[in-house]
C-alpha cells in the first residue's frame, strides 16, 4: 500500500496505475475508520482495479462552533485497517497541502447546500463540494462511493457531478449499522453509556415508518409514527425530522405518492446523530 502525502505523489502514483490501463476508485473519508467506511472501500475493491482511500479532516466544512479539533483521529489503527482491505494507495494531506492561505476559490451547489443539514451548518457543504472536487482532480477516479448515511451529501454530490460533467461515476453505498441498528459513526464513541443504549431510537424509528408504508399512509401520519418514537427516548432532543423526495430532496406533503428519505436527526447530550431510510410506496 503507497502512501501519499502530497498531492504530487499522489499523482504519480494513479499515473503509474493508469499507464497499465487500470481503472481507479477514490473512497473519500475523515479517518478514524470503522466497518461503515471499510464497506465503501470493499464496493469500490469490487468494482476497480486500485481503490484509493484519502483521509483528510477538512476543515472548511466545519463552522465555528463545531467539533474540528476534537475530530477522532488514529492514523496507524486506519493504515492498518485499509492495508488489511488492500486498499492501492492512502492519500493524507495535511492541510497546508490542502489549502493555501487566504480566501480560495470553491464550489457550490446553491440549492441543496442551502436546505436541512445545510440550514443548519451555514458554509458546510460549500467545504464539502470543494473538497471533493479538488480530491477528484488530484486522483482523477474513473468511480468514488459515499455513503447513504450522508443522504443529503451523497445527493448533492451526485448533482455537482452531472452538473459540472465531471467525468466520474458516483455510487452510493447502503449505510451500515452496529449489531442493534445504530448507524455507524466516529461520534458514537462521545455518546454517553446510557445514551449510547437509547440512541438505537433513530433506527427503531425508521423502522416503525418502513412498516408503517404498507398501509398506505399520509406523509404526516408517517412523521407522527416516527416522532412518537423519538420522545419515547428520553435523552433524545429531536433537531429535525424531515420527510423528502428521494431524488431531489424536495418538500412533500399530502398522500405518500413516491419514493421518500426519512432523515433524522436526534441529539445526545452534545452528540448530534443523523439516519436515514428511503421508503417507497406500496402500488
Ligand atoms: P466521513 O464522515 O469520514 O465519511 C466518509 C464516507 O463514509 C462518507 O461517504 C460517509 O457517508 C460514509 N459513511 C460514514 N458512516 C457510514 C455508515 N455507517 N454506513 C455507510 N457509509 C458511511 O463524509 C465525510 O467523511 C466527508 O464529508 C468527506 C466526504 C470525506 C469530505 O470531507
Amino acid at each position: 500500500m503507497i502512501i501519499c502525502r502530497t498531492k504530487a505523489e499522489m499523482r504519480e502514483t494513479v499515473r503509474n496505475w493508469k499507464a497499465e490501463r487500470a481503472t481507479v476508485g477514490l473512497v473519500p473519508t475523515m479517518g478514524y475508520l470503522h466497518e461503515g467506511h471499510l464497506g465503501l472501500v470493499r464496493m469500490a475493491r469490487g468494482t476497480v482495479d486500485r481503490t484509493v482511500a484519502s483521509i483528510f479532516v477538512n476543515p472548511t466544512q466545519f463552522g465555528v462552533n463545531e467539533d474540528l479539533d476534537t475530530y477522532p483521529r488514529d492514523e496507524a489503527r486506519d493504515l492498518e485497517l485499509l492495508e488489511r482491505e488492500g486498499v492501492g494507495a492512502v492519500f493524507l494531506p495535511g492541510v497546508e497541502e490542502m489549502y493555501r492561505p487566504g480566501e480560495p476559490a470553491y464550489v457550490e451547489v446553491p440549492e441543496l447546500s442551502g436546505i436541512l443539514q445545510g440550514a443548519l451548518r451555514p458554509g458546510h457543504f460549500r467545504g464539502v463540494s470543494t473538497v471533493v472536487t479538488k480530491l477528484f482532480n488530484i486522483v482523477t477516479p474513473d468511480l468514488a462511493v459515499f455513503g447513504e448515511k450522508d443522504y443529503q451529501q451523497l445527493t448533492l454530490i451526485r448533482q455537482m457531478v452531472r452538473d459540472l460533467d465531471m467525468p466520474l461515476e458516483i455510487l452510493g453505498h447502503p449505510t451500515v449499522r452496529e449489531p442493534d441498528g445504530l448507524a455507524m459513526s466516529s461520534r458514537n464513541v462521545r455518546l454517553k453509556p446510557d445514551h449510547r443504549q437509547e440512541a438505537v431510537a433513530l433506527n427503531e424509528a425508521l423502522d416503525k415508518a418502513e412498516a408503517m408504508a404498507k398501509t398506505r399512509p399520509s406523509i404526516s401520519d408517517l412523521e407522527m409514527a416516527v416522532r412518537s418514537r423519538l420522545e419515547n427516548s428520553r435523552s433524545a432532543t429531536t433537531e429535525s425530522i424531515d420527510i423528502r423526495d428521494a431524488d431531489t430532496l424536495e418538500e412533500v406533503s399530502g398522500p405518500f405518492d413516491r419514493p421518500v428519505v426519512i432523515l433524522l436527526a436526534v441529539r445526545y447530550g452534545t452528540v448530534l446523530l443523523i439516519d436515514q431510510r428511503v421508503v417507497a410506496p406500496e402500488l
